[in-house]
């Protein structure tokens, strides 16, 4: 039993660095990055690797609208049995970075592993951070899940552990907008990514019939206002004593610049949904986020109400899959889908994107899609599917 493994050395001009996506949405996090001035992009199952300097970092902390985490790995080992856990995290030299002053976390992830239960594995590596840095400052940093100043990500896929630091903090998909919650909320991350995969750019009137909480609407009215979904947020790397001097000053100018650039939603964005408490949480958010003039709340039951008026423009949704079936089970949803594509119908001019979670839903849509992404909302498998304007079609 035992670590072995390769330690990154301090950070230089240019890091490598790992951004964290969820799965299906790879593509469009390395669009970001490159658009962002990033370097040697490497698509990879779940994140995106990259190169990028203090200022790149920033900007993406900043302005990824895909990215969940942006990890700085410090380290990649074989480790086997809880006394490889412990060897791999000795070997690293976290005194670089955490002094008596900061605090910390780990937050473990297991993958096909040995091990069973990440809080184990979390505290295996914790105790040899601790004992590292006991020996080589005489003191320790103190323990904080909550809100600590560095936040160490293991990962440990079958016996390769890769330790890292997380630039930002409490993930990305964290923008402070979501107040009030309804069940079943899509990620604000694959919110996004689904408005990026639909091609949405503001430059069109907006439409989510069935809203729940709103993040769709709140992400295209993000979009559509050009706004950085992280401009209200701080991230961890502002406190690091490592980059605090040159981050703050350059964090605070990049802000000024993104939010000169601003403007009011030039297309409506509307948000509808047929129940009150869903209603009572897109209001609450949508005012949080700072949209309320640009997105439009209604009372609407999709199956009976007619299109909004004005130009059209994209439709975009995720209905429900059916895991709360309720008395109709299955046999209902089939039923609700084609009732749903029939009632769409009268969306003359609109297209559609529409992430399906539910395997009976393209053929019960009885509509075909223009265009596919293959995308996961958690463990679910799901397609959103686009199709044509309406009207249009073939
Ligand atoms: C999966 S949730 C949407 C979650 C949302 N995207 C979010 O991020 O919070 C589906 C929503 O569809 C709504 N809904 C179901 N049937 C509806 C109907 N006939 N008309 C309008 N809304 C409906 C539900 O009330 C629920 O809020």
């Amino acid at each position: 039993m035992g670590a072995r493994g390769v330690r990154y050395g301090r950070p230089m001009a240019r890091l490598p660095l790992y951004a964290t996506a969820s799965r299906g949405t790879e593509p469009y996090l390395a669009q970001e990055l490159e658009a962002l001035g990033a370097r040697r992009i490497r698509q990879d199952r779940g994140g995106v690797r990259f190169m990028a300097d203090l200022d790149e970092i920033l900007r993406v902390c900043l302005h990824s609208r895909v990215a969940m985490r942006v990890l700085y790995p410090l380290g990649t080992f074989e480790a086997r049995g809880a006394e490889g856990l412990y060897e791999a995290a000795r070997q690293v030299a976290w005194e670089e970075w955490l002094d008596a002053r900061t605090t910390f976390a780990v937050d473990a992830t297991l993958k096909d592993s040995e091990h069973d239960h990440s809080g184990f594995v979390a505290l295996k590596l914790k105790d040899a951070i601790v004992d590292r840095l006991r020996e080589k400052l005489g003191r320790r940093p103190d323990v904080d899940t909550r809100h600590p100043t560095y936040r160490v990500v293991a990962h440990l896929a079958k016996s390769t552990l890769t330790l890292s630091l997380d630039l930002c903090g409490e993930p990305l998909f964290k923008r402070g907008y979501r107040v009030k919650t309804t069940p079943a909320p899509l990620k604000e991350t694959l919110a996004a990514s689904m408005l990026i995969a639909a091609g949405y750019t503001g430059e069109e009137p907006l439409a989510d019939p069935m809203c729940g909480s709103g993040t769709l609407v709140i992400e295209a009215g993000y979009i559509a206002q050009r706004r950085p979904p992280s401009l209200q947020r701080s991230f961890a790397l502002e406190d690091w004593p490592a980059f605090s001097v040159k981050a703050k000053p350059l964090l605070e100018q990049l802000r000024r610049e993104a939010q000169a650039q601003v403007r009011p939603a030039p297309f409506p964005i509307f948000a509808r949904d047929r129940d009150e408490d869903a209603l009572a949480a897109v209001k609450r958010n949508v005012a949080a986020a700072g949209l309320s003039p640009a997105v439009k709340i209604e009372e609407a039951d999709v199956l009976r109400a007619d299109a909004p008026e004005g130009p059209p423009g994209l439709l975009i949704t995720n209905p429900p899959y059916g895991e709360r079936l309720g008395s109709g089970g299955q046999k209902g949803m089939k039923s609700f889908f084609f009732s749903l594509s029939e009632a769409l119908g009268r969306w003359q001019g609109w297209r559609l994107a529409i992430l399906a979670g539910n395997p009976a839903f393209e053929s019960a849509f009885h509509r075909r899609p223009s265009k596919r992404a293959h995308l996961w909302n958690g463990p679910i498998d799901c397609a959103l599917l686009q199709y044509p304007p309406l009207g249009a079609e073939a």
